[in-house]
Parts: structure tokens; C-alpha cells; sequence
């Protein structure tokens, strides 16, 4: 029996953080192992907010080949690649565009949200407003199965069912496989205020920071309002800091934290300092790797050039068959 596939993008709009790290790319390295994995740089998806500034997309591509290959994504076992040098990604778009109501786009709820939230640029454009259906087109180009997302795109996979669907009903041909999202046991790890950890709300520990740099984030996460003096009792429930000893600290050890926390026994100075510790020992191989990639960018774009020629004739395969289920290939003379 063969592997089922699996094939999931990231935005490349800007540095990953460690929420991304949990949240996304320890997954993917677990999943190479059972199955046919496809991880690509979805670089025009970056370009549907940042179109103006485009200053700092290219680099952000190989920044995120980067952190992949050191976070332990094997070129060996996975393919890797970039959505922008695979043109039928933007053909199968706009086939998919053809044939999608634009009532299904406007309820998408990361669309009205952004367009009510982003205020430093327009957003009403027509590629945000598409930005689903190339998902779709990402998505059904490569006949996946299973798409590790995050709760958030989950409206995204299932338009994407939507839109298989339609088609199907209107070609009267099954072309395209209706993707099931799958959704990995994440650790969850808020930002330094307790917030969702977002680049875009400065409370982000970056995969890029070193581990100086994130100690002294770490020393201004937000704990427990009540504890005021090194005396006070504290309430691990409420402290973001032991939010971070959970994913973090050795599972052994943090019942001892939460108890001394209580008694007041350990202050949150020291306490978060043992948290840095664990925190830069978690990431110590990640960190070794992640410097012997950026040394070597040319490496990394041609890890992502190699993968992206298996990933072309895939993709090119698919798009024939759903133009022939339209009826609309022109005879080759
Ligand atoms: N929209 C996804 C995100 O922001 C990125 C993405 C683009 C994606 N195309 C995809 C994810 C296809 C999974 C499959 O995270
Ligand atoms: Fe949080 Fe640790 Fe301070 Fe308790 S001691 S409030 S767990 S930082």
C-alpha cells in the first residue's frame, strides 16, 4: 500500500517563532516518517498582505528553508519546495476562481477579520479576497490526503472540501481528492503577554533569537499579577511562565515548580531562569543546525530547487487531468 500524502505551506511573511516551532514544524518532521510529505514556501500567499514592501520576501524564503532543515525536515524522506516557481499553482487559481461563488470567499473568517483588523494597508484586493481558492489550488494540485494545519485554517480546508466538490459536480469527473485536515497534539505556548504568540504583537520569541537574546524575553514574560513580593504565594494557573515550564521543563520536574511557586519557596527571578536554561537546552540542536544552514544559504536554496522540480511534474500532471475534465485542452499540432 502506498503512503498517504500529506502537504502543507507556510507563509513566508516574516521570522518564525517558537510557537510556530510547536505548533507546525515538530509535526511535520513526525509525520515524514509515515507519509508521503510535500512542505512548500507559499511566497505569493505572503505577497496577498505584503504586496507593497516586497523588500524582504525573497530572503524570507530561504529563512524558512532554513529553519525547516533544522528543525529536522529531510529532503531525503520529505519534498520541499516554492510555490512561485511552480506556475501551475497560479493556472489551477485561476480555473478554481472561475468556478467559486464569491459569497464562499466573504465568509471566510480570517478574511472579514483581517479586513476589519489590518489598518497600515488596503486590503480590499482581489488576490486576499482569493487567497483561499490558492490554497485550494496548493492543496488539490498534489492529490493530498491530509493537511496539517492549525485550528485557525481550518475554514480554508474546508472551502478547499467546497470547492473539490463543485467541481466534481460540474466536470462530472473526480479529478482532485477532498483533503481531511489534521490536526497534531500541540504543545500550546502563548506569547511573552499571554496573547497568541505573533510576530505582529512583539511578544514573540524568534527561532532566529539566540539564546541570550531569549533569555531576556523570558525574563519579562507575564506571571502572576499577585505575587508583588518575593514572599507572595503564587498561582502557576495564571503565570504565562509556567505555560512555558510545561513545554519546556522536563515533565518531572515541574510539579516541584508549581509546588514551590505556591509556597512562595522559589521567586519568579529564579524561577524563570531555570526556565531559560530548559528552554536553551530544548532548543540546543535545533540551534547548532539552524547555523550550519544559514552558513550555508546555497545549500538550502538548492535543497528547495531539487524538491521543487519533483513537486512541478506532480503538479503538472494534476492540472492536465482537471483541464481535460473541463474539456478545455487545446490539441496539441
Ligand atoms: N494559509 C496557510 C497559513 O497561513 C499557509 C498555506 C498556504 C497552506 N497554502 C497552504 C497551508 C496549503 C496548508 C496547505 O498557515
Ligand atoms: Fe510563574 Fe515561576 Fe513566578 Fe510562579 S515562580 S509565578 S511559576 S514565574
Amino acid at each position: 500500500m502506498s503512503k498517504k500524502r500529506v502537504l502543507s505551506g507556510m507563509q513566508s511573511s516574516g521570522k518564525l517563532h517558537l510557537g510556530n516551532y510547536l505548533g507546525a514544524l515538530e509535526n511535520w518532521v513526525k509525520m515524514q516518517e509515515e507519509y508521503d510529505c510535500y512542505y512548500f514556501v507559499a511566497d505569493w500567499h505572503a505577497l496577498s498582505s505584503n504586496y507593497e514592501d516586497t523588500r524582504e520576501l525573497k530572503d524570507n524564503v530561504i529563512d524558512m528553508g532554513i529553519n525547516w532543515l533544522a528543525a529536522g525536515v529531510d529532503p531525503e524522506k520529505s519534498t520541499l519546495f516554492i510555490q512561485s516557481l511552480i506556475p501551475q499553482h497560479a493556472v489551477l487559481y485561476l480555473l478554481l476562481g472561475m468556478i467559486t461563488p464569491i459569497p464562499w470567499l466573504e465568509r471566510v473568517p480570517s478574511y472579514k477579520e483581517k479586513l476589519e483588523n489590518v489598518e497600515n494597508r488596503d486590503m480590499h484586493t482581489h488576490g486576499f479576497l482569493g487567497y483561499p481558492v490558492l490554497q485550494a489550488a496548493d492543496i488539490v494540485l498534489y492529490k493530498a490526503n491530509l493537511v496539517p494545519v492549525g485550528i485557525d485554517q481550518l475554514p480554508h480546508l474546508e472551502l478547499t472540501r467546497e470547492i473539490v466538490r463543485h467541481f466534481h459536480n460540474i466536470y462530472k469527473k473526480q479529478v482532485f481528492v477532498e483533503p481531511e485536515a489534521k490536526m497534531g497534539e500541540v504543545k500550546k505556548l502563548p506569547g511573552l503577554d499571554g496573547r497568541k504568540m505573533s510576530k505582529s504583537y512583539g511578544n514573540a520569541i524568534f527561532l532566529s533569537d539566540t539564546p541570550e537574546e531569549r533569555a531576556k524575553k523570558i525574563a519579562v514574560i507575564v506571571t502572576d499579577p499577585a505575587r508583588v513580593k518575593r514572599t507572595d504565594p503564587g498561582h502557576p494557573e495564571v503565570c504565562h511562565a509556567f505555560s512555558f515550564h510545561k513545554v519546556f521543563t522536563p515533565a518531572e520536574r515541574v510539579p516541584a515548580i508549581e509546588a514551590d511557586c505556591r509556597s512562595a519557596a522559589i521567586g519568579c527571578v529564579a524561577c524563570k531562569k531555570e526556565l531559560a536554561q530548559n528552554v536553551a537546552k530544548y532548543m540546543e540542536k535545533f540551534d547548532a543546525e539552524r547555523a550550519k544552514f544559514a552558513g550555508n544559504p546555497k545549500r538550502v536554496l538548492e535543497i528547495l530547487h531539487e524538491g521543487t522540480k519533483k513537486a512541478s511534474k506532480v503538479a503538472a500532471q494534476t492540472l492536465a487531468e482537471a483541464e481535460d475534465a473541463m474539456g478545455i485542452s487545446i490539441p496539441k499540432i
